[in-house]
Order: structure tokens, then sequence, then C-alpha cells
């Protein structure tokens, strides 16, 4: 495709088959890159790269642990050589588990480090020398690695590691014209979103937007982010969590108190 925001441009999106990858993928094709679906799903990539050709846009499917240092070099040269020069990163893929880290197995621990991450540092080392004024990082990190998560603290913690990535790698190739973002997704409905919903179906209401997150809701910012109209960005963490950060027990006491949801 000749026309978007994005035309003539090669994305790779890990975790690209499901949920938010799946959506950014969608989004950055529609408006004209060409896109590279890499997940431990082949099956699943597959889908979103046949959605992607419907769209106008080339597309690729890659099946690739994002954890593995010789799947990532193999992924990188198979959509350089079907797509071209990847100049927009969306590092994506992501999994949870869940325990207390007192009682947490070190194996899975050493997961959650391999696919958020490892995955990220892999993708982003494999790609950035090659990258040239105005390409793009994009890290998808979680309000977790922000303020922790009880029963997820090996999770809270790989997604903090992201943070501090982005803001290290943005610092050392911001000379370059490349900048390196993350997004931190509060609640947000997809398949790994609907376990914690399917849980607790009430906890809207506990959310001040009063609703869950949509894939697209990310997928937006994450192209907004990929644009030449945030040139200007790069080491930023952006919440997109319908205020749920903000809902403390202060406010949300206030708000209820008021008379608001
Ligand atoms: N859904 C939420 O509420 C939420 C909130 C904050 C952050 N996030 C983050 O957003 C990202 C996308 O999550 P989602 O909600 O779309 O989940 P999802 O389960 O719908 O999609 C995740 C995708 O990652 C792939 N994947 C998992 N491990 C992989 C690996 N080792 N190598 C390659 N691919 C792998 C899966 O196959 C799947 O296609 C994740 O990083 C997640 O941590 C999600």
């Amino acid at each position: 495709m000749d026309q978007g925001r994005f035309a003539g441009r090669v994305a790779l999106v890990t975790g690209g088959a499901s949920g938010i990858g799946r959506a950014v993928a969608l989004l950055l094709a529609r408006e004209g890159a060409m896109v590279s679906v890499v997940d431990l799903d082949l099956a699943g990539a597959e889908a979103v790269a046949a959605n992607v050709r419907k769209s106008g846009s080339k597309a690729a499917a890659v099946g690739c642990d994002v954890g593995n240092e010789d799947e990532v070099q193999r992924a990188v040269a198979a959509t350089r050589e079907a797509l071209g020069e990847v100049g927009i990163l969306v590092n994506c893929a992501g999994s949870v588990e869940g325990s207390f880290l007192a009682d947490m197995a070190f194996d899975e621990w050493q997961r959650m480090f391999s696919v958020h991450s490892n995955g990220t540092f892999l993708f982003s080392r494999a790609v950035v020398k090659n990258m040239k004024e105005g390409d793009r990082i994009i890290n998808i990190a979680s309000i977790d690695g922000i303020q922790g998560q009880i029963f997820g603290g090996d999770y809270a913690a790989a997604k903090a590691a992201i943070i501090a990535l982005t803001k290290t790698l943005a610092l050392e190739v911001a000379y370059r014209g490349i900048t390196v973002n993350a997004i931190a997704p509060g609640v947000i409905q997809t398949p790994m979103g609907q376990m914690l919903i399917d849980v607790a179906p009430e906890f809207y209401k506990e959310i001040p937007a009063m609703r869950y997150g949509k894939p697209e809701d990310i997928a937006e910012v994450a192209g907004f982010l990929a644009s030449s109209g945030a040139s200007y960005i790069t080491g930023q963490v952006i919440v997109v969590d319908g205020g749920i950060t903000l809902a403390n027990p202060v406010n949300r006491f206030t708000a209820r108190l008021m008379g608001l949801p």
C-alpha cells in the first residue's frame, strides 16, 4: 500500500497473533505499513498476516519464542528478507502466571523475565543498529511495572525492567532521531486480560472510566508513537488505563461520597 502514515515502512510486532499485538499489527497495516507478525503461535500469526494482506499491505508470519536469542535473530532475518529492514518495532509478546513471591518457583520468575524483559532486549538489540532517523521502538509494559502487583511480582519486575530498558535505549539512540517509548496498559479485554475479568466481573466499577480497555485503545497510542507527529517524545511511559492508577482509596472514597459512580 502506498498511502497512509506508515506507507513503505516495515513494522515487526511481537505477540502479534492475539490481543493488543494483533490490534497494533492491523492498525499499522491499515495505515500502510508492511507487517511482520511474530509469535510463539505461528498459526495465529499466519491468520493475522492474512488479515493484513486483505487490507492491501504486505505481511509475513514468523514463529518465534521471543526469549530465545537464536530464534530472535532468525525472526529478524526472515522479516528483512520478506519485507525489508525493520523501521517500527513493537515489543508486545507476553504472558502471565501467578504466585506470591515467597512461594514462587525460580522457573516461573525466569519465564516471566524471558518473555518480557529478555524478549524486549533481544528484539531491540537485533534491529536498532540498522535503524535510521524516524524509526521507532515501542514496548508494551504494564501499570504493574510501575506500581507492583500482588500475586504477579515476577511479571511486575519484568515489566519494570522493560521501563528501565526503554529509558536507557531512548537515551542511547536519541541523537540518531530514533525514539523508544513504552505504553503501560491497565486492564485490557484480551485473552490475557479476560483471566482477571473472569474472576472479578465487577472490577470495571473500580476503573474511573467505568470500562475495561479495548486492544484498539492501546493500538491507537502505539500508532501515534510510531508516527512522525511523535518525533520529540522519547523515553516515556504512556499510561493507558482509564484512570485506574489514579483511583487510590482516597479518590474512590471521595467519588462515592460525592455521588459519582
Ligand atoms: N491484557 C491486559 O490487561 C494487559 C495489561 C497490561 C499489559 N499487557 C501486556 O500487553 C501485551 C499483550 O498482551 P495481551 O493482553 O494482548 O495478551 P494475549 O495473550 O492476547 O497475547 C499475547 C501474545 O503473546 C504471545 N506470546 C506469549 N509468549 C510468547 C513468547 N515467549 N514468544 C512469542 N510470543 C509469545 C502469545 O502467543 C499471544 O499471541 C503483553 O506484553 C502483556 O503483558 C496486557
